[in-house]
């Protein structure tokens, strides 16, 4: 029986989504060519994404061509239960998530989908596809293709192709433009402010803001706080992108001397223990800590637990950590009761504590997931990691132009066959 509480929430998910996909044309304008072509007809797809309102409208269209999908989470804080309801119970998608979700019942659910036996495997961080080779290798066979969203689940799928272990094609669909340049940039710049505001309410100007990691999530975050009016502080390891974050007009120097003039800080490199125990006692008291790369290893926090006298939810997704050196003698230079705030457990503040990336640019993202889908499911690929094709992303990028309205030049004969030629100087 329907539950007046599940009512709610499915007329809630149902209003959230529609209100997303008014600001998704692109994806709008491929569901309805979907809907009469059924390029997807008979064919299964498991997929493991954040599940937002976004992904919805990315679920629908892949149903509205024909598809049937199984759908978990790709993160056990990002879901949205509102949007779990509406899925499975207005839309007729098979969903299995839960917001806050223990790890055992993410792999559980993970398993779920691909009992399903798909033809094709959505990803986000590559989390379903190494429980797929490590679990059920048995359902390998059946699969024609792969797509993978994010920086770290592509890095992950290039060493399994370096060792040779990829058994089906894969379409890195992070690698396209109108994804990374858009999404990781303009969408994690403003959605990580989003998660640490509406967490802490804290005023952000004139704050002292730490970005780890000048990649494009990070070139985003970094302009985004100095238009909040923060002084930023990038940490690099990479001798080009830390010019770069110079030229851009940020302070540059190493995590150790930046920890400790920070009011906030944020990782987003895609790499393990970036702010580690060595930080964390130089930092000041009542620094805000968070990450927004792909996965919770980026902040050390079991190292932070450890030296650690309490912990205390002080906010929803705010934790209070108080040090202490009274758990080991050899830890006596960790200062007592200098407070250390967490965002969001150390998972992607923008999906932890805030929606994620606005609608507007998951459009571009998606509509490369469903054209690259497509693409897979009418091409014969070899077992390797592709780009995007640059039609489609091209395709994308004028489709997003015509919805919003805006016309650029073309162009003439003389000037293509120009640029095409060598033989005219000076
Ligand atoms: P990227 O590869 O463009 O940038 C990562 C940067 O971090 C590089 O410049 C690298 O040199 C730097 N880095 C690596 N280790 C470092 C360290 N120890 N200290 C300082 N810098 C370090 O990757 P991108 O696209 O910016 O993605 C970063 C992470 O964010 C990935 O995990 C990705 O999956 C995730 N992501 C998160 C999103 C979100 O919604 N929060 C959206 C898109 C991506």
């Amino acid at each position: 029986m329907v539950k007046m509480t599940d009512t709610i929430l499915i007329e809630k998910g149902i209003s959230r989504i529609e209100w997303a996909d008014r600001e998704m044309p692109v994806l709008q304008q491929i569901r309805k060519r979907f809907e009469k072509q059924k390029p997807f007809k008979d064919k299964v797809f498991a997929a493991c994404m954040h599940i937002t309102t976004e992904t919805a409208n990315l679920v629908r269209t892949l149903k509205a061509g024909g598809a049937e999908i199984f759908l978990c989470a790709s993160n056990p804080l990002s879901t949205q239960d509102d949007v779990v309801y509406a899925l499975q119970r207005h839309y007729d998608i098979n969903v299995f998530a839960k917001h806050g979700e223990s790890n055992k019942s993410y792999y559980q659910n993970i398993q779920n989908v691909l009992e399903s036996k798909p033809h094709f495997v959505l990803d986000d961080g590559c989390d379903l596809v190494n429980y797929l080779y490590t679990k059920r290798p048995d359902l390998i066979d059946n699969i024609i293709g792969g797509t993978e969203e994010t920086t770290t689940g592509v890095q992950r799928l290039k060493a399994m192709e370096r060792d040779g272990m990829l058994k089906y094609p894969i379409i890195a669909v992070n690698d396209a433009l109108t994804k990374h340049m858009f999404d990781n940039q303009y969408g994690t710049g403003q959605s990580t402010l989003d998660g640490i505001i509406r967490a802490t309410n804290t005023l952000l100007a004139g704050k002292v803001f730490v970005v780890a990691g000048y990649g494009w999530c990070g070139k985003g975050l970094a302009q985004k706080a100095k238009g909040m009016g923060c002084k930023v502080i990038v940490t690099e390891i990479d001798p080009i992108r830390a010019l770069q974050a110079h030229m851009d007009g940020f302070e540059v120097m190493p995590m150790i001397s930046a920890c400790k003039k920070a009011d906030f800080i944020v990782t987003v490199t895609g790499n393990k223990n970036v702010i580690d125990l060595y930080h964390f006692v130089e930092m000041k008291d009542g620094v805000i800590i968070a990450n927004s790369g792909h996965f919770d290893v980026e902040i050390d926090l079991n190292t932070l637990k450890n030296i650690s006298l309490k912990v205390k939810e002080v906010r929803d997704g705010l934790e209070e950590y108080t040090l202490t050196n009274e758990n080991s003698s050899k830890l006596e230079w960790v200062p007592n009761n200098k407070r250390i705030l967490v965002l969001g457990k150390g998972r992607l503040v923008n999906l932890a504590c805030a929606e994620g990336h606005p609608a507007s640019v998951m459009d571009m993202s998606f509509a490369n997931q469903v054209l690259a889908a497509e693409f897979l499911s009418n091409t014969t690929l070899e077992n390797k990691i592709y780009s995007v094709p640059e039609e489609i992303d091209k395709q994308v990028a004028f489709y997003k132009l015509q919805s919003l309205n805006l016309k650029i030049d073309r162009l003439s004969l003389e000037q293509r066959n120009y640029i095409n030629s060598w033989q005219e100087g000076t």
